[in-house]
């Protein structure tokens, strides 16, 4: 997709469709005056009869109106005026999108971000960038007889009055445009199945993102050096596997050497069985996006060496498939982590924990600003908080509020849980420093409490994407979160505001 700002009397401008906003009670947003006035009266008189109220994100696509350059015109409800806020703007340009993707035009002309008055102009840009790309985005590439739209959208235009606005949009579209690209990256990795994308295939795909990239180096630690570092609890995971596991490393170099990083970990597990604790067979082929904690690591680095940003930032992220198998994990097994300490495998499904406890002891060396850690680490946080927000856990108040402002920002939002001392007595073993389960209840916080006992050097937070990370029903699929929040809190990190 190629985005541009354009200026101009919107009546005039040639385009395949016009795209502007009109509030409920049908006050007319000021393209619509301009464009009333130009067709005489036809906008109003068609809105009159089709019964459009403008209501949010209703659309109405009106063609062959007079006087109007445009072919098409696609109306978009803004609801009452002055009550729009960022969350109900996206969902006004969602429908657009969802329509344009489907509506047979090349390109269009959106004046949308001019007609919801009162939201900064450069944060809107990035928004309508990342929904119009959320709505064209497909995943055919492994159906034979793929149907693309026959006419597929490839430019949009937004229209801007003056130019500050302009400049403000263009920054926008240009943040819009990473963050729209680590999240394509991010879904693509993620509904890739698990025979296609084994550990080796995310080695490989960081590793093609750091070719061409002067500020990226990635490396990718195999399975003897991780022998070589301790690094037991990962290893054991993979053991049940006959992909051998990898140990993703990207570093990002935007700033001088002597910066401390900030680090973001994701679980890769590109398939998870269950291993011995073998997980019944419904809807296990889910179990293919267990991976989608790394590719959101991996799609952030991309979007912020797009987007240059002035950090270091470094992206690790331990892959391995958790299968059963005659020297799987069993069980009761003890294996030493990388830390020193212990752990009985009391669940062998309980494996995401395993893998990132030991990438969280090796970030140690790199003596980060910051930590966060993503994964699609319990079902329990599912059951907690559903689909619409990722699950928050950390000690750190200043990075609490920082990422649930950027989760905010950027429409992918998370929600605190607590991730009090008072939980960790459920991990004590009989038999080793810890068990990898904690009993029946409060799965979510448990599984952080466990990685807790091995993020104690650094600052650190951890999302439980679990429940966010992949849509299922008709529409199914990797969503890419929470690439959205992680870019955000990075130009946050960056100064960059607005
Ligand atoms: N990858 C799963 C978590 C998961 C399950 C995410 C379902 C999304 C949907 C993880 O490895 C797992 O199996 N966790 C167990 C932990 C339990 C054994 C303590 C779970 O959630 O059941
Ligand atoms: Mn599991
Ligand atoms: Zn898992």
């Amino acid at each position: 997709m190629e985005y541009h700002v354009k200026s101009g009397d919107p009546a005039r401008l040639a385009t395949s469709c016009l795209v502007f906003g009109i509030h409920a009670k049908h006050r007319l947003s000021a393209t619509a005056q301009a464009v009333d006035l130009a067709s005489t009266g036809a906008l109003k008189r068609q809105l009159a009869r089709a019964g459009f109220d403008g209501a949010v994100a209703k659309t109405l696509m009106l063609h062959e109106l007079p006087g109007i350059a445009a072919h098409r015109v696609l109306v978009v409800g803004l609801g009452e005026a002055g009550k729009l806020d960022a969350k109900g703007l996206r969902k006004v340009f969602a429908a657009a999108g969802r329509v344009l993707a489907t509506a047979s035009v090349a390109d269009a002309l959106v004046s949308l971000t001019a007609d919801a008055t009162g939201l900064p102009a450069r944060a809107m840009a990035r928004d309508l960038v990342t929904c119009v790309d959320e709505a064209t985005y497909r995943f055919d590439r492994l159906k034979s007889k793929a149907t693309p739209p026959k006419v597929p959208l490839g430019r949009v235009g937004l229209l801007a009055g003056d130019r500050s606005t302009a400049n403000a949009l263009r920054r926008g579209i240009a943040e819009g445009e990473a963050i729209a690209a680590g999240t394509r990256l991010a879904k693509d990795l993620g509904n890739l199945p698990g025979n296609i994308c084994t550990p080796a295939y995310l080695a490989a795909e960081a590793r093609r993102l750091g070719r061409g990239r002067s500020k990226l180096r990635v490396e990718v630690l195999e399975q003897k050096d991780m022998a070589r570092l301790g690094m037991g609890a990962l290893l054991s995971v993979a053991r049940g596997s006959r992909q051998p596991p990898k140990l993703i490393v990207m570093h990002y170099r935007g700033a001088p050497a002597r910066t401390p990083p900030l680090v973001l970990v994701g679980k890769g597990l590109t398939f998870d069985a269950g291993g011995i604790s073998l997980k019944p067979a419904a809807d296990m082929d889910q179990m293919k996006y267990d991976m989608c904690g790394g590719a959101a690591v991996i799609g952030t680095l991309a979007a912020c060496s797009q987007l240059d940003l002035p950090l270091n930032v470094v992206g690790v992220v331990p892959s391995s498939e958790n299968l059963p198998d005659g020297d799987a994990n069993k069980p009761g097994d003890i294996v030493t982590s990388m830390s020193g300490q212990t752990i009985e495998v009391l669940n062998t499904d309980a494996e995401g924990r395993l893998i990132l406890c030991d990438a969280l002891t090796y970030s140690e060396r790199f003596k980060p600003a910051a930590v966060v850690d993503v994964a699609t680490l319990t079902g329990a946080c599912v059951v907690a908080l559903g689909h619409h927000a990722s699950g928050l856990f950390t000690a750190d108040e200043a990075l609490a509020g920082e990422l649930l402002t950027a989760g905010e920002t950027a429409g992918d939002r998370s929600w605190r849980m607590p991730l009090w001392e008072d939980y960790q007595d459920q991990l004590d073993s009989n038999f080793a420093d810890m068990a990898n389960i904690g009993g029946k209840s409060a799965g979510a916080i448990v599984g952080a409490c466990f990685l807790a006992r091995y993020a104690k050097a650094f600052p650190w937070a951890h999302l439980d994407v679990a429940g966010t990370a992949w849509r299922t029903g008709n529409d199914k699929g990797a969503t890419g979160r929470p690439v959205p929040l992680l870019t955000q809190w990075l130009l946050q990190r960056a100064g960059v505001v607005g």
